[in-house]
């Protein structure tokens, strides 16, 4: 199977999309709506009608966000959800195509646990699990974990390299081929397949083996969202699919050439690696009805809550920005944070290009987090998709509706038709696992080579 290159038959290259899915949509006042569920972020047949409706239009994949603590006060949002490992399991069952991925950190969470948890899923939804490596940029996820103050930046990028070493390791370590289910001799496994790691680095100290066979994929698709300098080294060394937020196509084409460029720097082949960039679609029949959309929503949104989230990022108080200034100095000398770096030099790029005051910049970042955010109609979206994918900024999307379900059912019925027809994107499944879906093969394992030299 050629690497990544999701060719229909024609040869020509196709996209790759990731229904990115979040209670009641991604605007922060979708829950708002008229008709949206509010507590939606709980029932499971809002989950399900959800990844039915994702399946139903072929996409390689869902996905699922999160983060081990309350999101917010609650106050002005939905700030919690269920745990998503959980839910892609029940998820899992009730499709039987679509790839399913979800954020788990590796600042907060064990590679033995986490590894036999990642194999579960694989197994249980037939290969289709896919992990959204994140190091969990928030203050209030460290006091969770019996930490005073979050990690460094850097610190939690070096935990989650040697997270994934780990973790690969275990998946390797026992052999699809260690079973032999010998009745007859009452010989289960060959022990000469299942291996032990001993590994012991700076973070961690595991024996190994794996108490889960290899997944299904080998490892589940390993993901990654972080797009400072340590996110993309860390996401050349270890990502096959890469998550990042990008407001224009200068932006995200350079992204694109960046990473591609990195990856080969490690030896591997950026045709390996897909570059997906989130994108916030509101549609209408006409641009004027998308945009009324937009402003509905845009007029439901507690500017309290922007502000708070803008501070975080920017780690500072809410007291320290004013509504109808531009970003104090102090931010637009871009000091070194130990957060989300990348989206907090969006934020200041945004604010200076467009000369934004800050109640305007929590406007523009009100529906997406700072991803791009398209308002218009199915051709005018189709188009921009399009221009990205064949300008070499992408390939594929995280499709971000405003509003779920039906944001994504519009996306759904009204541009998907038009990247078919102009045969940018699948008509069927072809393959099952989420992998095969990428056009990615299974990685070889790292201990099976060696068994069988000395076999
Ligand atoms: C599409 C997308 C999804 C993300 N999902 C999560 C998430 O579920 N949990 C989380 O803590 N961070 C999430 N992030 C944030 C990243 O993990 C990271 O903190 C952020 O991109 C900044 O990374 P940097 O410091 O390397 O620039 C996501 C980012 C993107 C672009």
């Amino acid at each position: 199977m050629p690497l990544h290159a999701r060719d229909d038959r024609d040869g020509r290259r196709q996209l790759h999309l990731n229904a990115f899915l979040m209670d009641a949509g991604h605007h922060e006042a979708s829950w708002r709506l008229p008709t949206a569920p509010p507590r939606a972020a709980f029932d499971l047949q809002h989950w399900i009608e959800l990844a039915r409706l994702a399946e139903s239009a072929k996409f390689d994949s869902l996905f699922l966000a999160d983060g081990p603590a309350l999101g917010g006060t609650g106050e002005f949002r939905p700030p919690g959800q269920l745990e998503p490992l959980t839910l892609l399991t029940a998820l899992s069952q009730a499709t039987s195509r679509i790839g399913l991925i979800a954020t788990v950190s590796s600042t907060y969470n064990e590679p033995y646990n986490l590894a036999r948890r990642l194999a579960s899923v694989d197994h249980v939804s037939g290969g289709r699990a896919g992990w959204n490596i994140v190091t969990s940029a928030g203050t209030a996820e460290a006091a969770n974990f019996g930490l005073d103050t979050r990690p460094s930046h850097a610190d939690r990028y070096a935990r989650a390299d040697e997270f994934l070493q780990v973790a690969k390791a275990l998946w390797d370590s026992w052999e699809a081929e260690a079973v032999v289910a010998d009745k007859a001799a009452g010989r289960y496994a060959d022990p000469a397949r299942l291996h032990r790691l001993d590994h012991r680095g700076r973070h961690f100290a595991v024996a190994g083996p794996l108490n889960v066979e290899r997944p299904p994929q080998g490892y589940p698709l390993l993901v990654q969202a972080g797009s400072s300098e340590d996110g993309k080294d860390f996401a050349a060394r270890h990502a096959e699919a890469i998550f990042t937020a990008h407001r224009t196509y200068e932006r995200a084409a350079d992204f694109y050439r960046d990473i591609k460029a990195r990856v080969r720097a490690a030896g591997r082949n950026p045709d390996g690696v897909i570059v997906l960039p989130g994108i916030v679609p509101y549609i209408g029949a006409t641009e004027a009805e998308a945009r009324a959309l937009a402003e509905e929503l845009d007029e439901l949104r507690v500017p309290a809550y922007g502000l708070r989230q803008l501070a975080a990022v920017f780690e500072t108080e809410p007291d320290d920005l004013r509504l109808d200034e531009p970003l104090p100095d102090p931010i637009l000398a871009r000091p070194k944070l130990e957060g989300a770096q990348s989206r907090a030099d969006l934020f200041i790029e945004l604010a200076v290009r467009e000369k934004l005051t800050v109640r305007q910049l929590i406007s523009r970042i009100g529906g997406g987090r700072g991803h791009f955010e398209l308002v218009g109609t199915p051709d005018q979206i189709a188009d921009a998709i399009t221009a990205w994918f064949e300008g070499g900024a992408a390939d594929g999307f995280n499709i971000m509706a405003p509003s779920l379900p039906s944001g994504l059912a519009a996306f759904v019925e009204q541009v998907l038709p038009i990247l078919r027809d102009k045969g940018l994107f699948r008509e069927e499944y072809e393959g099952t696992t989420l992998r095969e879906h990428y056009g990615l093969p299974v990685p070889a394992n790292q201990f099976h080579r060696a068994t069988e030299d000395t076999a």
